[in-house]
């Protein structure tokens, strides 16, 4: 009942001419019906671009970030209402690199969700423990934490994806096991269905961390995994292909 949901997220890669290059194979490889939902997250910049060329198409785009307020003095930033404008279905909110680098609290991911779900998008909330969270027996009760404050007023949470990326499995090589990725999706799932009550079972869950076309198949048969959040090997269009047919199984 959940289909699944593969998402290139590019971070801080390709120009407008290699983000349409590789556009044009993704369409061409994926065809009339890729059979899961596929969506593309390039930089802003490449936004219009990809838009234009993926709206006849049934792939999906998505924003990497957006700003909750509608408007205002904020340099240098783009609002979830400026991206809603361009044909953006989803909003990666929270990536542990925002929240690292860009010092993102769990209260301002909170705000972007809630925007998001606001404009009719839907948001993919990333949360994730480090590695010394991890060694602490911590894992949990972090994630606990990151989706309880960014769901905190959410009625109702329909589009809402999670993606459970553990921060030392991103852009290492180093995937989380596969046992170790379920336990903790499925457990995200118990707090779901707490939370949501039946409308928690259809949200769906994404592992990401170090997928590649060699190891995807062992995450996407996960019972609770509904799809990957692929970084690094997403910047190939073939071997992102790749991972989205692990995917359809
Ligand atoms: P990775 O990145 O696939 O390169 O590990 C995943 C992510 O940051 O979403």
């Amino acid at each position: 009942m959940r289909i699944p949901i593969v998402a290139a997220n590019w971070k801080m890669h390709k120009t407008i001419p290699e983000a349409r290059a590789y556009l044009k194979r993704l369409i061409e490889l994926a065809g009339q019906d890729p059979g899961v939902e596929v969506v593309v997250i390039p930089s802003f910049t490449a936004l219009p671009a990809a838009a234009a060329l993926l709206a006849p198409t049934p792939l999906g785009l998505g924003a990497q970030d957006a700003r909750p307020e509608s408007a205002g003095a904020y340099t240098g930033a783009v609002s979830v209402a400026q991206v809603a404008d361009l044909g953006v279905r989803y909003v990666l909110c929270g990536h542990s690199e925002r929240r690292k680098l860009f010092g993102e609290d769990d209260a301002l991911v909170g705000r972007k969700v809630r925007a998001t779900l606001h404009h009719g998008l839907a948001p993919i909330l990333c949360v994730g423990e480090t590695l010394d969270e991890r060694k602490g027996g911590r894992a949990w009760a972090v994630v606990e934490r990151q989706l309880g404050e960014a769901l905190a007023s959410v009625g109702d949470p329909d589009g809402l994806v999670i993606a459970y990326e553990p921060v030392w499995a991103i852009g290492t090589g180093v995937a989380a096991q596969p046992p170790a990725a379920q336990a903790m999706a499925a457990r995200i799932r118990g707090w779901l269905r707490k939370r949501f009550g039946s409308r928690g079972e259809a949200i769906r869950i994404q592992y990401g961390g170090s997928v590649r076309p060699d190891n995807a198949r062992e995450f996407l048969s996960l019972p609770d995994v509904d799809g990957a959040l692929v970084g690094g090997a997403s910047l190939d269009p073939d071997a992102f292909w790749a991972i989205v047919r692990a995917a359809r199984g």
